[in-house]
């Protein structure tokens, strides 16, 4: 008896460990020196992320500009008009501190595109603003792809894996984002805060520029995974669901801020048993020795015990499309 006890009592320890390790407020996992941030914003100019306390704010932006810019706008009227009599083709989510929108990044047409932006362009059900506006953009506007768009050099990800204390109301939203930074099996990142655990504070700052852009396209999949698992495409995906009239095509994608360079995560997913219509963007190819969301299987949203999900995400990893036999 004693002896079970015991075995119970360690197995539990091992169940336990590394749930504590993992845990984002593990204070061993943040003693890194103040000046680690700013080595880790001296990654890349783009990357650089200074705190309100350190930007020198002048007033110097013309506000007079706008109007110039929205006369030539007016005057130039290049078809916005027949734009907005057609269904937006695509909806964008993208990062509130990415300052490149749509229209610049892909030249789209004004007006042929929507947008929802928050911080570190993320996704839950639990947020009814982003969680409303998919279901409009689906349901009411007839959008055909919804990309999220993640960005190189995003702040709200860096102020996520960063060891300075941030605004509550930041860190209650980039909680999900501090989540997978500790959670995820990326190697890139797990060598950051393997390194910062064993306070090799230099060895932390050189890995950091490589798990920042990890993070970020980690984080792009995860919105992606949440929208597949908890948007109103999770209940009309369904693969039990006979009336199912959606088409809509969820991809990921990431921008690199300076070269304006844009990659494929190949995480796209749409309705079950149809062709996901392949992106003409490079797909980023991860290393084979790390094993990452890549052959994530959501798990059924609990709409009715005997319909069982299962993710046409299992084909989009694929860089090629695959027509799914249902
Ligand atoms: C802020 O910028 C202004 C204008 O460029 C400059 O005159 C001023 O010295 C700067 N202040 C600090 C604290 O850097
Ligand atoms: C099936 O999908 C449609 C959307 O096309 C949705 O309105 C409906 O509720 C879904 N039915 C079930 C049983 O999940
Ligand atoms: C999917 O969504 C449900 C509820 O919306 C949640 O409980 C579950 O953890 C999610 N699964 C994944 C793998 O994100
Ligand atoms: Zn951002």
């Amino acid at each position: 008896m004693d002896i079970i006890m015991l075995a119970g009592f360690i197995l539990c320890c091992l169940v336990l460990a590394p749930s504590s390790i993992a845990h984002p407020i593990d204070p061993s996992l943040l003693a890194r020196p103040v000046s680690a941030r700013s080595t880790l914003a001296s990654a890349s100019s783009s990357e650089n992320a200074p705190s309100a306390a350190t930007l020198n704010v002048t007033d110097t932006f013309d506000l007079a500009a706008l109007l110039e810019g929205n006369q030539k706008f007016r005057e130039r009227n290049s078809g916005f008009a027949a734009a907005l009599a057609k269904p937006p083709g695509v909806m964008f989510i993208g990062c509130s501190d990415n300052r490149l929108g749509p229209d610049a990044i892909f030249r789209t047409q004004p007006g042929s595109t929507i947008s929802h932006h928050n911080l570190a362009n993320q996704f839950t059900a639990k947020d009814p603003s982003a969680d409303a506006a998919v279901a409009f953009a689906v349901n009411d506007l007839g959008v055909q792809h919804i990309i999220v768009l993640g960005h190189y050099g995003c702040k709200s990800v860096h102020m996520a894996m960063s060891t300075q204390p941030m605004d509550r109301i930041a860190q209650t939203w980039l909680q999900p984002v501090v989540d997978l930074f500790f959670r995820s099996k990326r190697d890139e990142i797990k060598k950051v805060w393997r390194l910062r655990r064993w306070h090799d504070t230099t060895g932390a700052e050189m890995a950091d520029g490589d798990a920042f852009r990890a993070l970020i396209e980690e984080n792009v999949k995860a919105t992606v995974r949440n929208i597949q698992n908890e948007s109103v495409l999770s209940i009309a995906y369904n693969r039990r669901n006979k009336t199912n009239k959606l088409r809509v095509f969820v991809h990921g994608l990431v921008v690199n801020e300076e070269s304006g360079e844009v990659k494929d995560l190949g995480v796209s997913f749409g309705p079950p048993g149809q062709t996901i219509p392949k992106l003409p963007f490079e797909v980023i190819v991860e290393p084979k020795h790390h094993n990452s969301f890549g052959k994530f299987k959501p798990k059924a949203k609990k709409l009715d015990p005997t319909s069982s999900f299962t993710a046409p995400a299992e084909t989009s990893t694929s860089p090629s499309p695959v027509v799914e036999t249902a």
